[in-house]
């Protein structure tokens, strides 16, 4: 079973990169692979970046159903530091890592956790922010702390860390996994599952969202955020380092963050 990381919310809230304030980036283009006018050298000048964009506020479909979100400035940010394009393609988060490794995508960033065994598929980044895995119930269950998840039913998005946490410390019979955190939510609002086991920020959007929900104040696991890009790509490993650098010293990568996840 996984170290369990318990400690209150705030103090991981005071971890996350949330203070600073900087230069507004330009709003990523949203593109497809079809609209590029089938440009050969796409990959030279266009920064292709894939994410699943049903994880707000890091990337969410917006009112002019563009991916819009944390990620997709920061990759906006780093893109014009580069002199390219973005183009974002929308998909499963399990399809995340195949498609960079099998190079349809260059770069991932969705909110994806810096975790040993998918360091071992794709190189991350260096991290952008942190995330911590919270449990959200009913506001009348008798869930109140991580030990109750026993013999509980535990919803979760597919693949994710949570997934994975659950799956190995209370077995496949205890966890279901969703496409995407939207859809565990509703289980939950729905009386199929017992719990959801998310991030903390999707998980207060939801809770915003929905009404009966709350967000224990336990934490599941703290965890760091990186882009990941394919294993042999250390020429573009190399320059997105650098730009991420330039772009968290000059505050522009906490402006963004706390554009999203205002400091209280
Ligand atoms: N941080 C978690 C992980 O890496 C969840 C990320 C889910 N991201 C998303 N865009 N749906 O497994």
């Amino acid at each position: 079973m996984k170290k369990l990381v318990c400690a209150l919310l705030a103090g991981a809230m005071s971890m996350s990169l949330l203070a600073g304030c900087g230069s507004k980036p330009a709003e990523p283009e949203n593109t497809t692979p079809e609209n590029n006018g089938g440009d050969t050298n796409a990959v030279s000048d266009t920064l292709r970046m894939g994410t699943n964009a049903a994880f707000p506020p890091y990337e969410f479909v917006d009112e002019n159903n563009e991916v819009a979100g944390i990620d997709a400035e920061i990759a906006g940010a780093i893109a014009e530091k580069l002199g390219m394009k973005l183009e974002i393609t929308d998909m499963a988060f399990d399809s995340l890592i195949p498609a960079v490794q099998a190079g349809t995508i260059d770069i991932v960033l969705a909110g994806m956790t810096v975790d040993p065994e998918r360091a071992e598929a794709v190189t991350f980044t260096d991290s952008y922010a942190t995330g911590v895995q919270v449990i959200i119930v009913p506001e009348d269950s008798e869930i109140a702390k991580v030990d109750d998840l026993d013999g509980k039913t535990i919803g979760v998005q597919s693949g994710t860390t949570g997934d994975l946490y659950c799956t190995d410390a209370y077995g496949q019979e205890q966890v279901k996994q969703f496409d995407n955190g939207a859809l565990a939510v509703a289980a939950l609002t729905n009386g199929q599952v017992d719990c959801v086991v998310i991030d903390n920020e999707p998980a207060k959007n939801y809770v915003e969202a929905n009404q009966g929900l709350k967000i224990l104040d336990t934490e599941y696991a703290i965890e760091d955020y990186a882009a990941a890009i394919a294993k042999d790509n250390t020429e573009l490993l190399d320059k997105v380092n650098a730009a991420m650098k330039e772009l968290k010293d000059d505050g522009t990568i906490s402006g963004i963050i706390e554009k999203y996840i205002p400091a209280k």
